[in-house]
């Protein structure tokens, strides 16, 4: 890095890509994080107010800027980083526009402390919707500390597209989090409304920084290079991939980008383990010499262009491929089924018994050796995909990520279809059909059709809806800590986008509260889009995009009563939720399900939905063979 700052010639400023730097808080965030980055700040603190809409400050202990500096630093092309359009070429740092913190300043009041490292006083600079800087000598520590307050305070039209301080702070968050992938050896803080709610420590490498950053995926580490290409990757399974690359984060020389080739290149290297349109969740890491990509060529610098795309692609899908064929979940995922039946046994019994078969299997010999193994019900919960309750098989098994099941999504009933349905699910009639056995009492004999649990009990062959059967469990589940105004709620760490109507996406927005009562966590992000954040725990199965969209197509119907509404929702949640027909079930999942449905109350309040369960008695049975 050059060390003054100058302002650019004016043939330099123009070939520099030009337009809007500033957007909302997150990219106020971004910028000021990123110049504290290439200031060699080794702790950032990064502080929200009112979701960054009342003020973002941006603490650091970097190199901070002498008062001549300063004065500079506020005005538009002044950059330390480059002096020259050659410069440009392999540019090591985030920043080379010398836009950012002129464009911050122009929309908001903008306070900068700062003291040069090594230098006895400090000073600051404050600058109210761009007029000019005045500067005064303060008192501060080395480094350097930007305060944003009243974002777009003098662009009311500009202030009006900002969502809820919720949304907006959340964002900031999320982009915090992308920023500190590349950057392990970088200690983070975030405060938000005054209290620490973030901390990233300090890592010797990317690997135990993601890791870090996403504590519930199983992650594997992928590492190889080919030629002039080196690429590090921490990504997860392909049976928990999502839809949408929204939790995939890409990196070329350190900065985060979204780049359709990347994407294509972790698609085909997990072939045809990936449903199309999903990706797995984690971060790929792609280093190329500077001077063969191009960093300017977005306002917002996420795209880059590379001198040779065939061989990026070529090295970044054959490394991905060739370490994914020994990734710890390589096994698994191929053959799921096999795996919980070798290592989920049924029964009360608590996970924890199981694990260590599960750490020393041969199909996770990374688990085994992994020293970041925080607990061992991390470890099951990464494989099952989500925190089990100890004491419960079902809610084990009802949290395993389904596999890529070629189950037409048209074949299933809608909850809608199923509501309408003539025959209503009858209170009585479902435990009647025993005749006063019990669920967990039956024997059972096998699966058909992927569709019809086959057991035999006292009084006849007893033949269950596997769908409907998951479904009300989990319906009672939900319903049953709903009412206890606790629906256990599992974040995203990446929201999903979901794209809706306009009138859906303002429903979203005046059921915020309504729809965190069940569980669900949604913010609009703009007129038309809307994100989702958190899921309930009991439905990781479930897709949380489809969740949503269904959900709110569910609510829009309903019209205004939430509470008469609640049933449906939760029924269209359940039914995301569950085990479908079509799903292959382990004798496990099968009997889990049939204790769990011993402990549902049929009398229950929701008197819709199909029948779970049919009884064929012995005695008719025998009539229909003539003995
Ligand atoms: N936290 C900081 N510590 C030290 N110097 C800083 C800091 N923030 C900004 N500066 C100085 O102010 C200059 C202007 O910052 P600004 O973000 O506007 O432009 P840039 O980082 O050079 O380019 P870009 O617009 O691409 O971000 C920087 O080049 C740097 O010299
Ligand atoms: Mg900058």
């Amino acid at each position: 890095m050059v060390s003054a700052v100058a302002l650019l010639p004016p043939e330099v400023a123009n070939q520099i890509a030009a337009g809007e730097v500033v957007e909302r808080p997150a990219s106020v965030m971004k910028e000021l994080v990123e110049n504290a980055l290439d200031a060699g700040a080794t702790t950032i603190t990064v502080s929200i107010d009112g979701g960054g809409l009342a003020r973002i400050a941006v603490t650091d202990d970097g190199l901070g800027m002498g008062v001549d500096d300063l004065a500079l630093a506020l005005l538009r092309h002044a950059t330390s980083k480059i002096r020259s359009a050659e410069d440009l070429v392999g540019v090591g740092t985030y920043g080379f526009r010398g836009e950012a913190l002129p464009s911050i300043a122009s929309v908001s009041r903008t306070r900068v402390t700062s003291r040069a490292r090594g230098t006895a006083e400090g000073n600051e600079a404050v600058v109210e919707g761009g007029a000019t800087a005045v500067l005064r000598p303060a008192g501060c520590a080395e480094g350097t500390t930007v305060s944003v307050e009243d974002l777009f305070f003098n662009t009311p039209a500009r202030r009006k597209f900002m969502r809820t301080p919720q949304t907006e702070g959340a964002a900031c968050v999320e982009g915090l989090v992308r920023l500190a992938v590349a950057k392990p050896e970088v200690r983070f803080v975030v405060r938000r409304d005054g209290k620490v709610v973030r901390e990233f420590l300090r890592h010797a490498d990317v690997a135990a920084r993601v890791r870090e950053l996403l504590p519930d995926e199983p992650l594997a580490e992928l590492r190889g290079s080919r030629g002039k290409v080196r690429v590090v990757a921490l990504l997860g399974p392909p049976e928990r991939a999502r839809s949408g690359a929204s939790h995939l984060m890409l990196y070329v020389n350190g900065r985060h980008v979204k780049d359709r080739l990347l994407l294509r290149a972790v698609a085909q290297a997990y072939g045809s383990t990936l449903e199309s349109g999903r990706y797995p969740a984690g971060a790929v890491l792609v280093e190329v010499p500077p001077e063969d990509v191009d960093v300017n060529v977005h306002p917002q610098k996420t795209e880059v262009r590379f001198a040779s795309q065939g061989a990026v692609f070529e090295a970044v899908m054959s490394v991905l491929r060739d370490a994914a064929a020994t990734a710890p979940w390589a096994h698994a995922a191929t053959r799921p089924r096999d795996f919980w039946t070798e290592h989920l046994s049924p029964g009360p019994a608590a996970p924890t018994h199981h694990l260590p078969d599960l750490v020393s299997h041969p199909a996770s010999p990374r688990l085994e050796e992994s020293p970041r193994l925080p607990t061992e019900q991390h470890v099951l919960a990464a494989f099952l995909g989500a925190a089990p309750d100890a004491t419960d098989p079902w809610a084990r098994l009802a949290a395993a990520p389904s596999p890529p099941a070629g189950y037409a999504e048209s074949t299933r009933p809608s909850v809608p279809q199923m509501l309408a349905e003539p025959r209503h699910f009858d209170a009585g009639s479902a435990r009647s059909e025993l005749h006063g056995s019990t669920f967990g009492a039956l024997r059972y004999v096998g699966q058909l059709r992927r569709m019809f649990l086959v057991c035999e009990g006292e009084s006849g062959v007893v033949i269950l809806d596997q769908h409907a059967a998951a479904e009300r469990v989990t319906f009672e589940r939900l319903r049953r800590s709903y009412l206890a105004r606790s629906v256990p709620m599992q974040p995203l760490l990446v929201p999903e986008r979901v794209e809706l109507a306009a009138d859906e996406v303002a429903l979203v927005e005046e059921r915020t509260e309504e729809l965190l009562s069940v569980g669900l966590d949604l913010a609009p992000l703009g007129p038309t889009t809307v994100a989702v954040r958190a899921v309930p725990a009991m439905l990781l199965r479930a897709d949380p995009r489809r969740l949503a969209r269904d959900l709110i197509a569910e609510l829009a119907r309903q019209g205004n009563d939430f509470s008469k509404a609640v049933d449906l929702v939760l029924a269209t949640m359940a039914c995301h939720g569950s085990v479908r027909g079509g799903d292959e079930m382990a004798p496990e999942e099968v009997r889990a399900l049939l204790l769990a449905l011993d402990t549902v109350d049929f009398a229950g309040h929701c008197p819709h939905g199909r029948p779970v369960v049919f009884t064929l008695r012995w005695g008719e049975l025998e009539r229909k063979v003539g003995r």
